[in-house]
């Protein structure tokens, strides 16, 4: 979702840009530039692409601001892309998060008032209300409601880049008559950075920085490192972010039990009884497996919510609350974890992003050593997120080893070097159907379908086939069915003789050695991690059916990686 990144140096405009499409992999649909020439600020902004700011890249300034924006409040267009300025022009701001009140406020201006429909205009004609510098800024947070990190340039003070923040990430890099202001450490390089916390407000210029807390006073902030992880990955040369990734997947689950095998992840099961996961998307997916994971290997309760229906978590004592978020910024699931901390939960947080908002507020933070994955649909960060609940899995029953995951690294590394371009058959419905461990898989597998190929298709309990959506089978219906349980093969084969009766195509993906000889066979791993293998299958089918569509699979229509919007 939206980027920020303000800068002070000398040809700021290009290290700026540099800036957004560092952001990029967030998505967003428009971008745009705010600097000073000679004491008057100016913006750019294009609907689409940051490469369309291009135009601007030579402009010499010394001091901007930059966005990408992802459409909340108004369509994704030139007027509604940020920088947003005030009516008298003193005033021109970015923003990230949501103005919960900006409805009530621009009554209060009047709607004629306004050029844009977003919530961010509000802002710069608050702080124009409230006058020039500092004292402007703390008036106006005083009236707002919602979740903002802004970086605003203010007419009167044209060396200085003002920042304000609640529950939105921002981040200030200060050395050598350099600055940066950003919504993600991504755009930092090496050195320290100071960290804003919700509240907080202020000023830095190249020279000076002076930050205030929600009581308007001064404060001292605390320098932190800029922590890299240590993950190199081949730079092999691949046409999209997604197919790569995907050819990370053996590298990093190798960096994933080279961690867990030297770093106890400090989690004492002996003291729950029940565990309940929270995710969104993928990463709700993967919660979906821990519960598997966690009732069938450790015979401990669990339950998996998507975090947007969790609206009062019922926390029994002695349960522990695990949080899955490859960004660890997903706004959803940060209101349940803020809630179950009020409620005095014990948290867990799997992540790829150790310094992210989650990561800070979490009691544990286990990383999933995936690499930075910039692609909207996620795949590596797949396999390892559910390896992390696996390994716990197998902690809370006390059988600790690294053994089958070593194994489905080396089969998925195998997989990988016959290259495979699976293809996906002409057809009008797609269905994934599995039983277990196989359903959760057969949603996860139909979700990147759907993601980047715009295909409709369902996933459900193959069991229930019968009960409703053998109603929608005909010979135009592609139906892949997963089948890794030997204990439930049976009853697979029944439901891929409903379909095949009905005339419907059926790809089989199947660990099992006694299967139909049309079947795409996978190395038997173990029963937990099988799934993960032919993961990497349906990923691949994913990718390549978008890529023959002439799609661009790292960026989905109206899909952002990272959804810091509730
Ligand atoms: C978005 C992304 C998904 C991701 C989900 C949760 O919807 O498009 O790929 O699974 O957010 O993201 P998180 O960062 O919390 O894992």
């Amino acid at each position: 979702m939206c980027g920020i990144s303000g800068r002070i140096g000398t040809n700021v405009l290009l290290f700026l840009i540099c800036d957004l499409q560092k952001l990029e992999y967030r998505g967003y649909d428009s971008a745009g530039l705010g600097y000073f020439e000679n004491d008057n600020i100016k913006t750019f902004k294009v609907k689409g692409r940051v490469s369309g700011l291009n135009k601007v890249k030579k402009k010499c300034a010394s001091i901007g601001i930059a966005h990408t924006r992802w459409a909340t409040h108004g369509k994704p267009s030139k007027a509604n892309a940020h920088p947003h300025s005030s009516e008298n022009g003193n005033w021109t701001i970015v923003h990230n998060g949501i103005i919960e009140n900006a409805k009530q406020l621009k009554q209060e201006f009047g709607d004629e008032h306004f050029k844009s429909q977003t919530d961010t205009e509000v802002v710069a004609h608050l702080l124009e209300k409230y006058g020039d510098g500092v004292e402007a800024i703390k008036a106006a947070m005083e009236r707002l409601k919602g979740s903002y990190a802004i970086v605003a340039l203010n007419k009167a003070y044209p060396d200085t880049l003002f920042v304000m923040k609640n529950k939105s990430p921002l981040y200030i890099y200060q050395s050598e008559g350099q600055v940066t202001v950003t919504s993600d450490i991504i755009t930092l390089d090496t050195g320290f950075y100071y960290d804003l916390e919700d509240g907080e407000y202020g000023f830095v210029t190249a020279e000076k920085m002076q930050i205030f807390n929600q009581k308007g006073k001064k404060i001292k902030k605390q320098l932190l490192p800029i922590k890299k992880d240590n993950i190199i990955l081949p730079q092999k040369p691949f046409k999209h972010h997604m197919l790569k990734e995907i050819y990370d997947t053996p590298t990093c689950l190798q960096y994933l039990i080279d961690y867990y095998k030297n770093h106890p992840t400090g989690v004492d099961f002996s003291k729950y009884e029940h565990i309940k996961l929270v995710g969104c998307g993928t990463a709700y997916h993967t919660a979906l497996m821990g519960v598997k994971f966690f009732e069938g290997i450790a015979g401990v309760e669990s339950h998996a919510y998507i975090a947007s229906e969790v609206y009062k978590p019922i926390l029994k004592p002695n349960t522990l609350c695990i949080f899955i978020s490859q960004s660890g910024e997903t706004a959803d699931t940060m209101e349940v974890m803020i809630n179950a901390k009020k409620q005095g939960a014990e948290t867990l947080l799997i992540t790829n992003r150790m310094t992210s908002t989650m990561a800070k507020k979490a009691d544990i933070v286990l990383p999933m050593m995936a690499g930075e994955e910039v692609a909207v649909a996620s795949t590596k960060a797949y396999t390892c997120g559910v390896s992390v609940l696996y390994l716990l899995a197998l902690q809370a029953a006390g059988k600790m080893n690294f053994t089958n995951l070593k194994r489905l690294q080396s089969e998925i590394a195998k997989l990988l070097s016959l290259s495979p371009q699976p293809r996906l058959a002409r057809c009008k419905n797609v269905f994934f159907i599995g039983r277990g461990m196989d359903d959760v898989s057969a949603m996860e597998g139909c979700l990147k379908l759907k993601e980047i190929t715009y295909i409709n298709s369902i996933a459900f309990a193959a069991g229930e086939l019968k009960h409703g959506t053998l109603a929608l089978i005909d010979k135009h219906s592609l139906v892949f069915a997963l089948n890794t349980c030997a204990e439930r093969a049976g009853k697979m084969q029944a439901a891929i003789e409903e379909v095949r009766s009905r005339g419907g195509k059926v790809v089989e993906l199947t660990t099992l050695p006694a299967t139909n000889k049309d079947a795409v066979k996978f190395e038997h791993i173990d029963d937990n991690l099988d799934g993960l293998l032919i993961m990497v299958y349906l990923q691949l089918l994913a990718y390549y059916a978008a890529a023959r569509k002439g799609y661009n699979p790292d960026k989905p229509r109206n899909l952002a990686k990272s959804v810091t919007v509730i």
